[in-house]
């Protein structure tokens, strides 16, 4: 917002946090960024607070960007960060402003807050609410932000309406679809739903590739240039993690059950089992490879985060994996580009390495489980000269399977012969 010209307030209730973003440090790993926002701070668009106070009496238009984890207790997502905010900020909201929500929430959130606002703020119902899902992709975060492929807004007055498209016309004209709360409550799951379901349909078909020796990477191509089913998405591999798609899938089916239409969304519970055996495979795999059994044999493992060009290690397929190698006994050395330290904090029972070479270094199976671009160009000629024995296990289906076993490795990959 401050890129496009707008002057803009963050607010965080995480005090060191807030320090260190006025200070230009970056806390998480996110392509571009960091620029944004040193560039931010310098024009003076930008800055920080811990003050509801504050913030109230600086926007007009309050951005709501909370997390919605999974609850500790069940599959429902936990509002309780967005519940605070408005709680903590709509007090202080004494003119009318426009109060924007961007959280994956469960349906039925936005007319909750909507009145819980009006309740609370002493500008009454001036105190408007819209609700506006973002698509962003961590890695990418910039990139759709700047560029979003739509824009959804929830809307129920037409002030709304127009200010928020005010507001991002600096983006263009991306598509830009005016519905009602629930419905763009809805876009959101339904959108993070699907990209899952596809994911775990091409893993489905990667298990009865395993039945029967076939190729999944060659049927994914083959499926890809049907343009009705496109190649994104489509990728095999030990499925899905990160913050977004396990628990949003898990929260939707949660709440249609609330709803009683949980029978329209059961087959996500096969998205989710389908994701989890994926995770299982690669242990399989690597066991395989270690001549049955785990106990004790040295194992390297290339990737901690969800995902390449990402520090976040929520619910990642390659942690997950590498803490169920080291429980059947494995000597687990992990090396990520940048989630070490996540990792090491989040999982301090794993060794860790301080590159992949070293990480490879007498190891006698090495798995590939992030597809960062550092791993997908590894020399097996020269990697295959430091590791203890040359098997390899990628995750990903991103290696070069003539190329590895040319360099004497033995290569497996989940839906692969
Ligand atoms: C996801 C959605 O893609 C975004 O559109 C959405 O805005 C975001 O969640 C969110 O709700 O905030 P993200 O979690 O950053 O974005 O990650 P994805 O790029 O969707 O990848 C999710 C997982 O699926 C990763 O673990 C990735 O490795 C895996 N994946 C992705 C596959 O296994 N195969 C594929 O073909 C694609």
């Amino acid at each position: 917002m401050a890129e496009l010209g707008y002057e803009v307030l963050g607010l965080d209730i995480d005090v060191d946090k807030v320090r260190r973003l006025a200070g230009g440090d970056l806390p998480i790993h996110e392509n571009g960024l960091g620029a944004l926002l040193r560039n931010g701070l310098e024009s003076g668009r930008l800055g920080f607070t811990t003050s509801f106070e504050e913030a109230a009496a600086f926007g007009d238009v309050h951005f709501l960007c909370l997390g919605t984890p999974q609850s500790a207790d069940g599959h429902a997502a936990d509002t309780s960060q967005l519940d605070a905010a408005v709680d903590a900020l709509a007090p202080h909201l004494v003119r009318p402003c426009l109060v924007v929500g961007k959280s994956t929430v469960p349906v039925g959130t936005a007319d909750r807050l909507a009145r819980r606002l009006q309740e609370l703020a002493p500008a009454g119902t001036g105190a408007d609410l819209a609700w506006n899902p973002e698509f962003l992709r961590e890695g990418f975060a910039v990139e759709d932000t700047l560029r979003p492929d739509r824009i959804v807004l929830g809307v129920r007055t037409a002030q709304a309406e127009r200010t928020l498209r005010e507001l991002y016309r600096p983006l263009g004209g991306p598509p830009c679809v005016v519905t009602d709360f629930a419905t763009a409550e809805l876009v959101k799951t339904a959108a993070n739903s699907f990209l899952a379901t596809k994911i775990s349909y091409i893993n489905a078909m990667a298990e009865l590739c395993e039945a029967v020796d076939a190729d999944v990477v060659a049927l994914a191509e083959a499926l890809s240039h049907d343009d009705r089913i496109g190649k994104r998405f489509l990728h095999p591999g030990i499925g899905f993690g990160g913050g977004c798609l396990p628990k949003d899938i898990r929260a939707f089916r949660a709440r249609a059950e609330e709803l009683g239409v949980g029978h329209a969304l059961a087959f996500l519970g096969e998205v989710d089992a389908i994701n989890t055996r994926r995770r299982e495979r690669a242990v399989e795999l690597a066991r395989d490879l270690a001549g049955g059994s785990l106990e004790n044999c040295p194992v390297a493992v290339l990737g901690a985060a969800f995902k390449p060009d990402s520090d976040d290690i929520r619910d990642s397929p390659a942690l997950a994996v590498a803490k169920a190698l080291a429980g059947e006994g494995a000597r687990v050395s992990v090396y990520d580009p940048a989630a070490l330290d996540n990792a090491r904090k989040s999982c301090p029972e794993l060794g860790y390495a301080g590159s992949a070479v070293e990480a490879a270094t007498g190891a006698r199976v090495t798995l590939l489980l992030t597809e960062w671009a550092d791993f997908t160009g590894l020399d097996p000629v020269a990697l295959g000269t430091v590791s203890g024995e040359r098997n390899i296990v990628d995750g990903r289906n991103v290696l070069d399977a003539a190329a590895w076993r040319t360099a004497g490795w033995n290569y497996r990959a989940p839906g692969r012969p």
